[in-house]
């Protein structure tokens, strides 16, 4: 049983179809990589899928519940969450202060409730806590724990934003690029990261991606995207191999 059915989504903006007619399920513990060249549509989808845009068409089914008209903050709540191309943290926060504000979907206690600072908001907090210090743990962020962001360097910033995803105790995380400016050791590093994810903490991972040996090594499954269309989906081999792919990149 597939965790995420994107049924024939679409969305234009103005005359342009953007995202146009893609279907795919992703299955649990699955890593699945969508490439394609600039303008494809690759991070539209993104954007759909985390209710960031509204789709014009199709249906977008969750662990077995319709989230296709849900708002933005309940699709975190379902479990969905993602890391942006442009990186996208507090730059004056520390690194710890950002990390708890990917806490935010469990937050049970009200802003009232929170001002009285209650019992039960003391709990939660340590809760909180608890949680960002594992992924702290987990992605050896320790030595950065009180830094702001704005003084770290940007393979560091891209480890602190997958963090932030990871607070949320996510069990689908969208990965916008997780790659892109990157040096050859931080690459390698993210795709350990991105397999102990899946092998430690049981997620299934989507991730947009340029590097197509980082797509290789890591992905079970491929979807290539030009125009806002789908050319392939298959192993990394077959769609790598397949001919529409190679046009579009020659196209692009
Ligand atoms: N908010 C928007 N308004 C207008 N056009 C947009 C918007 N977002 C994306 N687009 C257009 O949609 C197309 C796909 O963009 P995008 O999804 O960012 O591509 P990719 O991530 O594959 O490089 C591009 O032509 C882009 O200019
Ligand atoms: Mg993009």
């Amino acid at each position: 049983m597939a965790v995420l059915s994107v049924s024939d989504v679409g969305i234009s903006f103005g005359g342009l179809r953007a995202v146009d007619g893609i279907s795919f399920g992703v299955e649990p513990r699955e890593i699945f990589a969508i490439i394609g060249p600039n303008g494809a549509g690759k991070t539209t989808l993104f954007n759909v899928i985390s209710r960031i845009y509204e789709p014009s068409t199709g249906s977008i089914v969750f662990d077995g519940r319709d989230i296709t008209r849900i708002p933005p903050h309940d699709v975190v709540r379902a479990g969905i969450a993602r890391t942006f191309q442009n990186i996208n943290l507090f730059d004056n926060a520390t690194v710890l202060d950002n990390l708890m504000l990917g806490r935010y979907r469990h937050h049970r206690s009200g802003v009232l409730r929170q001002t009285l600072f209650t019992p039960f908001v003391r709990r939660e907090k340590l809760a909180d806590r608890r949680k960002v210090e594992e992924v702290i743990d987990f992605l050896e962020l320790g030595k950065y724990r009180d830094v702001l962001v704005a003084g770290l360097p940007y393979g560091v910033r891209k480890i602190v934003e997958l963090g932030r995803a990871l607070a949320a105790e996510p069990r689908l995380i969208l990965l916008d690029e997780p790659s892109s400016g990157l040096n050859v050791e931080e690459t390698r590093d993210m795709v350990f990261w991105i397999q102990d994810m899946r092998d430690d903490l049981d997620m299934t991972v989507i991730m947009i991606e340029h590097d197509m040996s980082l797509v290789s090594a890591v992905s079970d499954r491929v979807l290539a995207m030009s125009s806002g269309r789908m050319l392939a989906l298959g192993t990394p081999g077959e769609v790598q191999r397949d001919p529409g792919v190679a046009a579009a990149y020659l196209g692009g």
